[in-house]
């Protein structure tokens, strides 16, 4: 891909599609076009066809989407289906109608069923059922894998479609109630620190397995299948770091950055989703991708970020 090239990064002022951009100015790509939400809603056809026909990207990273934890994947998994579904679907396909060379559609590894035999691997897409508690958001995930590699199939549509694990990094949504484990967790920690609480309450039991992959990794993969990996029927990848951890150890390793020493109490009335997800990458990393970042710097580095940011949190 030439540094000329006219690339959209759909999503940029989230969590992941921030990490794009930053990564892409970084190595010199002079012609991002990108749009917020209030100048392009990508849930209305009308509009997304307009803008590709104006603006002819030659490629699109297509990281916007709605997202959000446990808890909010499960009260407002009618959104989560709606917006996800028109979202990608309208991208996608304008991306085909007006001649895009290259499609990187960013899903997530909660596509694979509840019970994949873990690590994950990318075979066990549809071998099985999902988790109950964000099955809206994964089965929009997965049309928009088919979608994809199914418009690979029959028109030639250059698509790599990228299933990071869970991310964490600056710019993420810190929501105490809607946001992921992590950065929800972070912040809770924070505030019982201020509030020189004695204990600090863990949503679920904390024995589920999880792995966690810095955004600007992700970023890095994100370039990387940009640059060097053709796009095709089959061109599925999980992103990971090879590492999991419990909810308690990363409970534990979020109270040592943040400095908090209470107790940790586990709410077991709240869910736990499923047991273990941890992604097998080796196929990416086969290609020559491998994540980078340490855990434990990466965490310091989000606080700092957390920290600086505290003012200009997401609301929702
Ligand atoms: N976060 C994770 O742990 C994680 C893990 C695995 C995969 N992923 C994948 O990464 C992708 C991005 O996630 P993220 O964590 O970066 O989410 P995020 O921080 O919430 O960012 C989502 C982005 O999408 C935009 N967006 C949402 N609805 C839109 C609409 N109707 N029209 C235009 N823009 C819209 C948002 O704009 P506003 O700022 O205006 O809302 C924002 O820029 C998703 O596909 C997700 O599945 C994320």
């Amino acid at each position: 891909m030439d540094r000329s090239a006219r690339v959209f990064v759909a999503g940029h002022t989230g969590l992941v599609g921030g990490a794009i951009e930053r990564r892409l100015r970084e190595d010199g790509y002079a012609n991002l076009i990108l749009r917020r939400r209030a100048e392009m809603d990508l849930t209305r056809q009308a509009e997304v066809d307009a803008f590709f026909a104006a603006e002819r990207p030659e490629a699109v990273i297509l990281a916007a989407a709605r997202v959000g934890g446990i808890q909010a994947n499960d009260r407002f998994s009618g959104d989560f289906i709606r917006d996800n579904l028109l979202i990608q679907t309208h991208v996608i396909d304008a991306a085909y109608r007006n001649g895009v060379k290259k499609l990187i559609f960013m899903g997530s590894n909660c596509i694979y069923p509840k019970h994949a035999p873990q690590p994950i691997k990318e075979e066990s897409l549809l071998t099985g059922p999902l988790e109950p508690t964000n099955r809206a958001y994964a089965l929009a995930k997965i049309a928009g894998v088919e979608m994809a590699q199914a418009y690979a199939k029959q028109f030639g549509l250059d698509a790599v479609c990228l299933m990071p694990t869970n991310l964490y990094g600056p710019r993420d949504n810190f929501h105490l109630e809607n946001a992921h484990v992590l950065p929800a967790l972070m912040h809770r920690a924070h505030l019982a620190k201020q509030a020189g609480a004695d204990h600090l309450t863990v949503w679920g039991s904390g024995t589920p397995i999880r792995e966690f992959l810095h955004v600007d990794d992700l970023a890095d993969a994100a370039v990387f299948a940009l640059e060097k990996i053709q796009g095709g029927p089959d061109a599925l990848y999980n992103v990971g770091t090879g590492e999991e951890m419990s909810i308690r150890a990363l409970a534990e390793a979020i109270c040592e950055t943040v400095g908090f020493s209470g107790e940790l109490r586990f709410d077991s009335s709240k869910p736990d989703g499923t047991p273990r997800k941890f992604s097998d990458a080796s196929r990416l990393n086969a290609l020559g991708w491998k994540a980078t970042i340490p855990f434990e710097e990466g965490l310091k580095a989000t606080y700092r970020w957390f920290l600086e940011n505290q003012n200009a949190l997401r609301a929702a």
